[in-house]
């Protein structure tokens, strides 16, 4: 799949808050994971925009506060990608985990359009309580889940190699639903371009 623009389509920081005017009726695909663990980066490089972030990073954990919304349009057709918060953040206010937790969970169960979710996992520490956990409600959403283990430039070939055998038989995937990934190198990002795709093929066509 090859991407042909990307717009901010706009965000949501209330749970039941609709999703932005200009995303409605496409398929979208969001973006899980803890806090820090690379989702707006991987975003700007799976869309080609390192030199001129769309998604906002920071050395800051519990940057993205809101759901974001990016509208791309692609030779596939046309589709949105979802930024959500990042969860674990420990140093949050409880009442502010809270309204995260229910801004997430609004989202994930009430938004038609959701055709899968990528969640991703820090390839150096693997899975977490709080992933297991993530991970888990997904599973019991029932919706389709893509793993992507982040910062695969932090480990050399070897450790990389093993990394993903271990973690891969931790969450019981097989290989095509676990994609190493950098938004350093680039590493997997065609791969993670074409599973996204496969997602929302189905209406994009
Ligand atoms: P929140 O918005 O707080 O949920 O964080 P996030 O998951 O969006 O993480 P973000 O993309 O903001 O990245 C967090 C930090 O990790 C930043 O300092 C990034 O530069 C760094 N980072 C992200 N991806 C990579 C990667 O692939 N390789 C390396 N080396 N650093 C990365
Ligand atoms: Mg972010």
């Amino acid at each position: 799949m090859r991407i042909k623009s990307v717009e901010f389509a706009g965000a949501i920081g209330q749970a039941g808050q609709a999703g932005p005017e200009m995303v409605r009726g496409l398929p979208q695909v969001a973006f899980s994971g803890r806090s820090n663990v690379g989702k707006s980066s991987l975003i700007n490089r799976l869309l080609g925009r390192t030199r001129t972030p769309i998604a906002r990073v920071s050395g800051t954990p519990g940057k993205t506060q809101e759901i974001n919304f990016f509208r791309v349009r692609s030779d596939a057709g046309e589709f949105a990608l979802v930024d959500l918060p990042g969860y674990g953040f420990a140093r949050a206010p409880e009442a502010l985990r809270e309204k995260w937790r229910k801004l997430i969970d609004g989202y994930l169960r009430e938004t038609e359009e959701l055709r899968g979710v990528v969640q991703l996992v820090d390839i150096r520490h693997g899975p977490t309580a709080d992933d297991d956990r993530a991970i888990n409600y997904l599973a019991d959403l029932g919706l389709p889940v893509l793993f992507v283990l982040t910062k695969s430039d932090k480990l050399r070939t070897q450790k990389r190699k093993q990394a993903i055998l271990e973690i891969g038989a931790r969450l019981a995937v097989g290989e095509e639903q676990l994609i190493a990934f950098s938004a350093l190198s680039g590493e997997g990002v065609e791969e993670l371009l074409e599973a996204v795709g496969g997602l929302v093929a189905d209406e994009a066509g």
